[in-house]
């Protein structure tokens, strides 16, 4: 039996993790409205199920001074517990700790729970909190950030591993995150980037506020880099609790079933009136999602960033989907490089985990210009091809309206192994829009006509009425029928119960080559 001595010192240890960097510390961060790591660990698991790991750690360094200052736990909180009953792994960067700067022992910490994480098949959140590079630890540090990308690399597609940014996330340790399937950031209090408005400044004269180089409102609407904006520390925890909802916790499982008491059987008339007669005007494929999932289920990904395309997970039936669109209220619905690397990645997720794909298409193709054709779009816009030709998981495509030329190509054709292909009546499936293809076609014809202008608009509508329909994609196959708005849900329903148990595989190799 330990004698009260060693108990006594057990619980001085202890106590003396808990206060990390101190009172003092604690408090300014609550007087600028944020949570201590160790509250963020509460909030994020369930009440009482956090188990922390290594919290008597220390660092090793012992240069400038540091033999002096050892903080057990160091800077930052490790572990795992419960999220709705479910092993979930963390980490929390302790700012009050040295600004949460990354020790070597920091990142043996954090690649320790990311090892055990791997082998209990278990997702790893990473609170993110830092400094950076624990500037008296020079190299061993950065070999510490390099230990991290490499886990994060080798645990990609098997756990999932979700980032959320509460703070300062700069230089190379910014890949950490970018290594993991999503970021979430807090807006005006995180920021990420590369270098700094100061060594911007001084390299390139720009000049730059911290919060537009690299806030969360830039990072979710004009990078790219985040997925989701949330207003605090406990929004965005709330945020992370809720995406795990939706995902398996690793690539052997399926996705949790939900009891949402949606009907399956559940009509949709409200839909007969979303899409409107007239080709060019725009409506809200939101509105189509939104009706056709499990009610209030839509949990948007992306949501500010590209939004001519809109991705995100919902529940059909109480299951896990992952939806995918083109969104005509913006651009049209065109595809350009932004909504390519959206889509793409997105597509990737949902098939390393097992997420079946349910497509909504309205588009009238990739956007032109030489932004787009110089900033690759060729190689972007092949990513989305490439992602969902190689999706195993059950695929299921509703073309609302346009699906014009290498757009119906690639978002989801029946040619590029999605399961179950449907359109609405008015859908219009053609290698282009009447008025450029009659223009291309009958030039001849229309130049040499009494009323050229007349001619035109005659061979449009007759065009229209030949090749703008799902008529002619259903006669061969390329759609497998025609449905009615109203049918919808059903209809995806139907075909994601049939497609319950499919399995598909593709030719061995050591991995592809997607367009990067
Ligand atoms: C050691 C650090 C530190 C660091 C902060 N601290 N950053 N200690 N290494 N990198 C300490 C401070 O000394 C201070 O200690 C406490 O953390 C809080 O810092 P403050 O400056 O008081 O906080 P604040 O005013 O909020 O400013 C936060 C900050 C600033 C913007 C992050 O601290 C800062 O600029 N830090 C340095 C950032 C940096 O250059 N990092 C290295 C980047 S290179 P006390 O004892 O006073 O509480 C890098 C390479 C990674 O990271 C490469 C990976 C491949």
């Amino acid at each position: 039996m330990a004698d009260a001595e060693v108990l006594e010192e057990l619980s001085r240890r202890n106590e003396e993790a808990q206060a990390g960097g101190g009172e003092a510390r604690i408090a300014k961060r609550h007087a600028k409205g944020l949570l201590t790591a160790r509250e963020r660990m509460d909030q994020l698991f369930d009440a009482g199920s956090f188990v922390e790991i290594d919290k008597l750690r220390v660092h090793r360094c012992t240069d400038f001074g540091m033999d002096e200052s050892h903080t057990p736990g160091d800077g930052v909180v490790t572990g795992y517990g419960t999220v709705e009953g479910r092993t979930v792994f963390a980490f929390a960067q302790d700012f009050t700790v040295l600004g949460g700067s990354l020790s070597h022992t920091v990142a043996e910490k954090i690649c320790k729970i990311n090892e055990m994480a791997l082998k209990a098949g278990a997702p790893v959140i990473g609170l993110n909190d830092s400094g950076g590079a624990r500037i008296q630890e020079g190299v061993e540090s950065l070999g510490g950030y390099a230990d991290i990308f490499c886990a994060n690399t080798l645990a990609s597609g098997v756990i999932p591993q979700i980032s959320g940014v509460l703070g300062p996330c700069a230089g190379g340790a910014t890949y950490s995150p970018a290594l993991t399937d999503f970021i979430l950031m807090v807006d005006k209090t995180s920021y990420m980037f590369i270098t700094g408005p100061e060594v911007i400044k001084s390299v390139t004269r720009e000049e730059v506020t911290q919060e537009d180089l690299g806030g969360g409102a830039t990072h979710n609407s004009r990078s790219g880099v985040a997925h989701f904006l949330a207003p605090d520390d406990a929004g965005c925890i709330a945020m992370i609790r809720k995406l795990l909802s939706y995902l398996p916790l690793n690539n052997m499982e399926d996705p949790p079933v939900v009891d949402t008491g949606d009907a399956l059987e559940r009509l949709t008339p409200e839909l007969n009136s979303v899409v409107p007669d007239n080709p060019n005007q725009p409506y809200d494929m939101n509105e189509i999602i939104n009706a056709t999932v499990d009610q209030g289920s839509f949990f948007e990904v992306h949501q500010h960033f590209a939004r001519n395309a809109i991705v995100g997970f919902s529940r059909i039936g109480g299951k896990s989907v992952g939806i995918v669109a083109n969104q005509p209220n913006h651009l049209a619905g065109c595809i350009d490089v932004a909504a390519s690397n959206k889509i793409a990645r997105f597509i990737r997720f949902c098939d390393c985990f097992n997420i079946p794909i349910v497509t909504f298409e309205d588009t009238p193709g990739y956007l032109p210009g030489t932004a787009q054709e110089w900033g690759g779009i060729i190689r972007h816009g092949a990513k989305i091809v490439y992602a969902y030709a190689e999706a195993t998981v059950p695929k299921i495509t509703i073309i609302t309206r346009k699906a014009y030329g290498g757009a119906y190509c690639v978002m989801g054709s029946k040619h590029i192994r999605t399961d179950v292909n449907l359109a609405y009546p008015g859908a219009e499936i053609a290698v282009m829009g009447a008025d450029g293809a009659v223009n291309i076609i009958f030039r001849n014809e229309i130049k040499a006509a009494d009323d050229p202008e007349s001619t035109r608009k005659d061979i449009v509508a007759d065009y229209r009425k030949r090749f703008a329909n799902p008529f002619r994609a259903a006669e061969l196959g390329y759609i497998d029928g025609v449905i009615s708005p109203a049918e919808t849900r059903v209809r995806i329903a139907q075909a994601l119960a049939m497609l319950a148990n499919k399995r598909d595989s593709n030719p061995q190799k050591k991995h592809g080559n997607i367009p990067l």
